[in-house]
């Protein structure tokens, strides 16, 4: 009795073992979750993040990498026509800067978008007014587009619709870069409000 309990504890414990080291291969551990696109496109990581690129603001000035340089910024990329993700990443963060007070003048947020087809600069402009006026959206020609993408090791795809109709599939992922240009995280809008408040508080704070 006693010995047949031991056997199947160990039995037990070796098909534990086994689940355990498959869970861990597998990839499904929370850990193991890749944040968006971030590092998977050259394998180096964060060094990758934050190429050059030169891109027109909703207000119709030119905005590049370099313009950046020495301020804390966070970037993510959309479109207009987005029906949900991109209004309530820019309702969500409007919220955000709105909390976080006086310091949030020390970031520059920039909203990328990956139709600059249908997102004309006079419509951005418009649809920027829902938002805070920090928050700079930014356009460029296609191959400009491409440029500030591969920098972030984003993507995108147009996507067909019913008739001559597209949606735009994005990486939604708000990237945060420190005043240095390193690439310090992304921002989750899941995540306790709180928390994100202090990662922009951080973000925030390496401004010279
Ligand atoms: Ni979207």
């Amino acid at each position: 009795m006693k010995a047949l309990k031991i056997i199947r504890i160990t039995a037990w414990g070796a098909v534990a073992i086994v689940a355990g080291v498959l869970l861990a291969f597998s990839g499904i551990l929370p850990g193991v979750e890749r944040p968006g696109a971030v590092t998977s496109s050259t394998g180096t990581g964060a060094a990758a993040i934050g190429g050059p690129f030169e891109l027109t603001t909703h207000r119709g000035e030119t905005l590049t990498n370099e313009d950046l340089e020495g301020k804390p910024y966070l970037v993510f990329f959309g479109f207009t026509h987005c029906p949900d993700v991109c209004p309530t990443t820019l309702f969500e963060l409007t919220g955000l800067l709105a909390d976080l007070g006086p310091d949030a003048d020390n970031i520059t947020p920039l909203f990328i978008t990956v139709d600059p087809d249908r997102d004309s600069q006079e419509l951005l402009a418009s649809y920027m007014t829902s938002f805070d006026p920090r928050i700079l959206a930014l356009r460029g020609t296609e191959e400009q587009t491409d440029e500030a993408v591969n920098a972030f090791a984003a993507y995108y795809e147009k996507v067909p619709l019913e008739g001559s109709n597209y949606t735009m599939d994005h990486t939604a992922g708000v990237y945060l870069f420190d005043a240095e240009g390193e690439f310090a995280g992304t921002l989750d809008l899941h995540e306790a409000r709180e928390a994100q408040l202090q990662k922009l508080q951080r973000l925030a704070e390496t401004a010279a």
